[in-house]
This record gives structure tokens, C-alpha cells and sequence, in this order.
């Protein structure tokens, strides 16, 4: 795989050509559009709201990122009934404890007043950063990336929460003071859509609904991705997987598993896609039995044959290199 050569000034990235080939040489194929609103989101300082279905690659945008910039990527995971516990701070109780207990054997309690006391025991040394304290609070001259991942699965209180912090990138800490971001960070926040996302957090961000990639661009990531894969094999997989998606699927399968279809057949000795090799492996695309049954009862004979056909035509017309956001294959 690639690697950056150096990182970049984020902030200052000059035009969407540069995004699009930062990102490709961290391993990332986007799209146009999706190139474009990175682009303006890091000129804008903006926070970038990525939605789409699972597995089309809206993680993987925030860690590319964090790789091109060379700064850190903090994530927060957001799960049902997440709170500014575990986003911001807590305080560590039991080290507080233990100090304490410290301060009492050795009888310095004793000499220390109770304003002291508290003052020594709710400061800095006892407060546990969590992801976003420490992505504010972060002193490093290249921006943090804060990957903020699927906030439809946290609640409304914690949405508001982060809309507040998002909008003044400050947070206080009342016993402390307040927090400022000396140099914001990036921000990328993910949603599947199982709820929709208030508009207010939207008004904040610049949008971009994901959509699974081309045929070809997907041929394109499974070679960048899993270099061992044939040309032929990774365009008749691209193409069979696209077929597969349009069956309507109880879960469609991502890129991700489009990666492993991929590597399976190949381990399997495939230089090519056909009916035998696809149905052993089709565990590594659908995860649900009844995706399977459906996949198979639309004839799966079918998807492999045309999708071996489609493979032919753009060899012959050498179209795996001809998207805008070709990895030059
Ligand atoms: N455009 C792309 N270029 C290169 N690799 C990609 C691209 N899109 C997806 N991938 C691959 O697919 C994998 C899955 O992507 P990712 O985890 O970001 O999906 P997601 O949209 O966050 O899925 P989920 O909603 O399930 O969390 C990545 O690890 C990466 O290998
Ligand atoms: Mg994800």
C-alpha cells in the first residue's frame, strides 16, 4: 500500500484534486462529491456529517484523514444512553481515594484546609480525559481528527450536548475552568440513519449522504485494498456485488465484505469469478441466511455470467482507471 510521504496542512489544502489524491495515497478511492465536501469542510472548519448504508466507507473517511494530516484520530464511539461521562471527563475516584488516604497517613491532611484539600484533589492529575476533552484540549500544533461515530445511536440530551461543544469548541470543567481549542479539530461525525439527526447539528455541519461505490471505483478499492486480487477477478467481483445489492437485501453487503468476497475467491485459487467458486464463498459477501436464499432464487448463475460480461466490456474499453477518482491502475 501506499503511504503518505509527509503529512499536510490540513487547514491549508489547496483544491478538491489534492483532497482526492491525499486520500487515494492513504488507501482511499472517493468520489467526486464526497472529495469536494471534505474539501470545503476542512477550508470552512466545519464539521463533516457523513450518512449513509453500513459499510460504504464513512469510518474509514476520518482515519484516512487522520493519516493524511498526520495528526491524532480520537474517536468516540456513541452507543444508547452514552454521557458526557464517558464523552468529556470523569474524575478518577479511586486515585482521588488513594491520595487521599496517602495525604492521612502521613498526616498532611492534617495541615491542609478543606478548600486546599478539594483544590489538590479535583485538579488536572485526577481528571480523566475523555475523546472530546482531550480532542479540545489537544496543545499539538497539527489539528486532531475527532471521529464521532454513528450519533444516531445515542440519545437527544447527548446530540444537544455535542451540538454546544461543536459550537464554541470550548468545554468546562467546573472545578478547572473552561477548556478552549487552541487549534480545533477536524470534526467527522457518522450516522447510519436508524434516526434521523437534528437539524440543528445539521445546520452546524456540511452533509454528504455516502453511496456504495461504482463497479468500477469498487474494482478499484479491492485492488488498492487487496493487491493480490486479479484485475479480472476484482472488476467480475465489483460488478457481481453491485447486481447483489439491487436483489433488495435484508442488509446489502458493504465494501468491507466486497473486500473479503474478494480475497476468499482468490485464496480459493479463482482467477476468475465463477458459479462454483461464488456460491462457497458467498459467506463472505451475506451474512444472513435469508440474503442467501434471495441471492440464490434471483440465480445466482446469472449475477456471475453478467458480471463476467460487464468485466470483458471494461477491460476491453480499459475503464478501471477512467473514473475522476482513479487510483491509476
Ligand atoms: N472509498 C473507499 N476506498 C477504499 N476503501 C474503502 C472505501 N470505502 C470503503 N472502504 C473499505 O471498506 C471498509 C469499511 O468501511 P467503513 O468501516 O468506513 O464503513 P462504514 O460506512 O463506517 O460502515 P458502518 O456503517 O458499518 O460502520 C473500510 O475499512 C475500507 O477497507
Ligand atoms: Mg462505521
Amino acid at each position: 500500500m501506499l503511504k503518505p510521504m509527509s503529512a499536510v496542512d490540513l487547514r491549508a489544502v489547496s483544491s478538491v484534486e489534492d483532497v482526492s489524491q491525499g486520500l487515494r495515497d492513504n488507501s482511499y478511492l472517493p468520489d467526486e462529491a464526497l472529495a469536494t465536501t471534505i474539501y470545503l469542510s476542512l477550508r470552512l472548519k466545519r464539521p463533516l456529517l457523513l450518512e449513509g448504508e453500513p459499510g460504504v466507507g464513512k469510518t474509514e473517511v476520518a482515519k484516512v484523514i487522520a493519516d493524511w494530516g498526520g495528526g491524532r484520530l480520537i474517536r468516540l464511539q456513541c452507543y444508547e444512553g452514552i454521557d458526557a461521562s464517558q464523552a468529556v471527563y470523569e474524575w478518577d475516584y479511586a486515585r482521588q481515594l488513594m491520595h487521599l488516604r496517602a495525604m492521612e497517613a502521613t498526616g498532611k491532611a492534617r495541615s491542609t484546609n478543606e478548600a486546599e484539600l478539594s483544590g489538590e484533589l479535583y485538579s488536572e492529575r485526577f481528571l480523566v480525559r475523555r475523546p472530546l476533552l482531550e480532542a479540545i484540549a489537544s496543545t499539538s500544533g497539527t489539528p486532531a481528527v475527532l471521529l464521532v461515530d454513528e450519533v444516531d445511536r445515542s440519545d437527544d440530551e447527548f446530540e444537544a450536548f455535542l451540538l454546544e461543544v461543536l459550537s464554541d469548541y470550548a468545554i468546562t470543567v467546573p472545578e478547572i475552568g473552561t477548556f478552549t481549542a487552541g487549534n480545533p479539530p477536524v470534526v467527522v461525525i457518522t450516522s447510519n440513519r436508524t434516526r434521523d439527526v437534528h437539524d440543528a447539528l445539521k445546520r452546524r455541519c456540511l452533509y454528504h449522504w455516502v453511496e456504495h461505490p461504482s463497479a468500477q471505483r469498487e474494482a478499484q478499492i479491492i485492488r488498492l485494498r487487496a493487491p493480490e486480487v486479479t484485475e479480472t477477478l476484482a472488476r467480475e467481483v465489483a460488478h457481481a456485488a453491485e447486481a447483489i445489492r439491487s436483489v433488495g437485501l435484508y442488509k446489502p453487503p458493504g465494501v468491507a465484505e466486497t473486500i473479503d468476497w474478494a480475497r476468499a475467491l482468490n485464496l480459493l485459487g479463482g482467477a476468475q469469478l465463477d458459479l462454483a467458486g461464488a456460491s462457497a464463498t458467498l459467506g463472505a459477501l451475506l451474512k444472513y441466511r435469508e440474503d442467501r436464499d434471495r441471492v440464490l432464487e434471483h440465480d445466482l448463475a446469472e449475477i456471475v455470467s453478467d458480471a463476467g460480461t460487464a468485466a470483458v466490456r471494461e477491460s476491453e474499453s480499459g475503464s478501471i482507471g477512467s473514473e475522476p477518482a482513479s487510483a491509476g491502475l
